[in-house]
């Protein structure tokens, strides 16, 4: 076997995404012959709109073409429903791919990007990815972003702020004041990345739409995506808002034809019917208060929620757990790292799901204690 060129020591370190396992796999290992009920990625289980199905099957004869590699279509129809030129909308495969794009854009070997310790797990690693340094800031107590902590931490080396709001794993949001207070203290040369990618979940009347700050002027980029709410994870479609100037540095680094046809064509049918979205956050606030009170009354702790998701904290070790619940047909996402050992994540699902998930721990609880 020749050696290859192998890997400079920074990649060589980076920690690795886990995604979970599918679905069929799973039954395949541990033999289940059942449904599984998949709480684990923060889905939409009522699926995607109608609508984008429908313009993804009429869309498909299309396929041998490349696909406009501006998105010219979708960043029309997003600049228009927020407002904004479409010279200050980027595409992405996922938001993901522009969490990765910001890292590369702005970070030489050595600058910081600063975020929260229990945040989203892409952040250290698109960051590590660029041979930057990661500044990872403790949450506070109640699991929120410490947005006094995190504005402390910049130093003249920092380029990038990443915030997830609403917060994954936890489902805690940083409030208006707090934001506002943050966006004053920060010096100009740091730009703020706010990931709003369970935006349209959180019905909280002091929760920022960080939009507003980018009208502004202040020095913000807003993610967003198709993934969560609009049910198309499956696509790899999201969005950035940002200033022109932000935006056409981003276009220097992203490939041309980042985004595919269908996942451009299913944004934009997504975006055209607003009633699913209004209908899918409904029913998941619905649902959420339906977990959180069976965990409540069941004694375990849990971190409310704003999101389409609930950390709960177990008594015990979660891999083992998680294991336990995978056997009885439920994937529940473990989480680890720092102050989240015993923490798992449980994704909001259709009624039936969720009743399947609090049958199952019902199972778990009467079996350690009996
Ligand atoms: C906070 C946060 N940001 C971004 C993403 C990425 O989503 P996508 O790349 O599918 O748009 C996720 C997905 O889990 C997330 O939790």
């Amino acid at each position: 076997m020749p050696r290859g060129p192998g890997a400079p020591e920074y990649i060589r370190n980076l920690a690795v995404y886990i995604p979970g396992k599918p679905v069929e796999e799973v039954r395949r290992e541990l033999g289940i012959s059942g449904e599984i009920v998949k709480l684990a990625s923060n889905e939409n289980p009522l699926g995607p709109s109608p609508k984008a199905v429908e313009a993804i099957r009429k869309a498909l004869p299309e396929l041998s073409r490349y696909p406009d590699g501006g998105g010219f279509y979708l960043r029309k129809a997003i600049a228009e429903r927020h407002g904004i030129p479409d010279d200050q909308v980027i595409l992405g495969g996922g938001s993901t791919e522009i969490i990765e794009m910001l890292a590369r854009t702005f970070l030489a070997d050595g600058e910081e990007a600063v975020f929260s310790q229990q945040s989203f797990v892409m952040y250290p690693i698109a960051v590590a990815a660029v041979n930057a340094k990661g500044i990872s800031v403790p949450a506070s107590a109640e699991r929120r972003h410490d947005v006094e902590a995190m504005a402390r931490a910049i130093t003249p080396r920092t380029k990038l702020v990443y915030i997830a709001n609403p917060s994954n794993p936890t489902g805690t949001y940083v409030t208006r004041g707090e934001l506002s207070r943050f966006l004053d203290a920060i010096p100009d040369h740091v730009l703020v990345v706010m990931d709003q990618a369970y935006h349209e979940y959180v019905g909280r009347e002091d929760y920022p739409d960080a939009l507003d700050d980018l009208k502004a002027g202040r020095s913000v980029i807003v993610l967003r995506t198709f993934s969560k709410i609009y049910g198309l994870a499956g696509i790899r479609i999201g969005y950035a808002l940002g200033s022109a100037e932000v935006i056409a540095l981003l276009n220097r680094v992203r490939s041309p034809f980042n985004t595919s046809h269908l996942g451009q064509i299913a944004g934009l049918a997504a975006l055209g019917d607003p009633e699913w979205v209004v209908r899918c956050s409904r029913e998941n606030a619905v649902e959420r208060a339906f977990l959180e009170s069976e965990l409540g009354r069941r004694g375990v702790r849990y971190t409310p929620s704003v999101a389409n998701f609930v950390l709960a904290e177990f008594d015990r070790d979660v891999q083992h757990l998680f294991m336990e619940f995978q056997k009885r047909g439920v994937i529940i996402r473990p989480v680890g790292g720092p102050g989240l050992a015993r923490c798992g994540r449980v994704s909001v699902g259709t009624h039936a799901e969720n009743e399947k998930f609090v049958k199952v721990l019902d199972t778990l609880m009467e079996k350690s204690a009996g």
